[in-house]
């Protein structure tokens, strides 16, 4: 039997990676306050560990999307279901994002918010599956340059489950989650430490 899932970015790969990208963005904003914008639900996680590692003084604030069927969705276009609570105009805006994919979502979000005429707009993403993107899009800050494989953990979800799990897991075999969503849930109930030979190759 294949294994269905395994490591592929471990906790404390996270974290570490989260330090460094908290030091870049601190030194880059130096004198500002920038408002970090996390879409959610995927990016709340991600954007509670980040705010830690900036040393600004950094507002957040949520938006909530949701896609439409159809054509509309291919264009990436998407409805805002709850907007932010603040006016951007004039602000420093950084977008947290979990995981850009296609970057349709993103690539639309962003031409929204331009609209209300930040005074700057960047992305900080940590997942990034770049073999995927449609959208051009320039990526400023990066956690992981991640492969063409579906991943949860960490913020990232399959039908709601696991956004809780402290790693990222790369899903291998996608079948035997559909036929049991709960399959990964020992990596969740045991939260093991996984050793590093247990990740895969590159
Ligand atoms: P995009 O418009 O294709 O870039 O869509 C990005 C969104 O799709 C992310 O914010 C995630 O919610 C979701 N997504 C993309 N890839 C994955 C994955 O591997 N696991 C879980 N969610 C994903
Ligand atoms: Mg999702």
């Amino acid at each position: 039997m294949s294994v269905i899932a395994n490591v592929l970015y471990g906790r404390e790969d996270i974290r570490r990676r989260i330090e460094e990208l908290g030091r870049t963005i601190t030194g880059d904003y130096e004198g500002r306050a920038p408002v970090l914008i996390s879409v959610l639900k995927g990016g709340s996680v991600f954007l509670a560990d980040l705010i830690r590692e900036v040393r600004l003084p950094v507002s957040v604030d949520y938006m909530s999307i949701s896609r439409y069927d159809g054509a509309a969705e291919s264009m990436g276009r998407v409805r805002i279901v709850k907007d932010l609570d603040d006016d951007i105009g004039g602000c420093d805006v950084l977008i947290v994002e979990d995981i850009v994919d296609t970057g349709l979502t993103l690539s639309y979000l962003i031409s929204v918010l331009e609209s209300r005429r930040p005074a700057s707009i960047e992305v900080v993403a940590l997942l990034d599956k770049s073999v995927r993107r449609i959208a051009p899009l320039e990526i400023k800050y990066r956690g992981f340059d991640c492969p063409d494989v579906f991943v949860v953990g960490y913020g990232l979800d399959y039908g709601e489950r696991y956004r809780n799990l402290p790693d990222i897991l790369a899903v291998h075999d996608l079948q035997a989650l559909v036929e049991d969503p709960d399959a990964l849930l020992p990596y969740i109930v045991e939260a093991p430490s996984v050793p590093p030979d247990d990740r895969p190759e590159g």
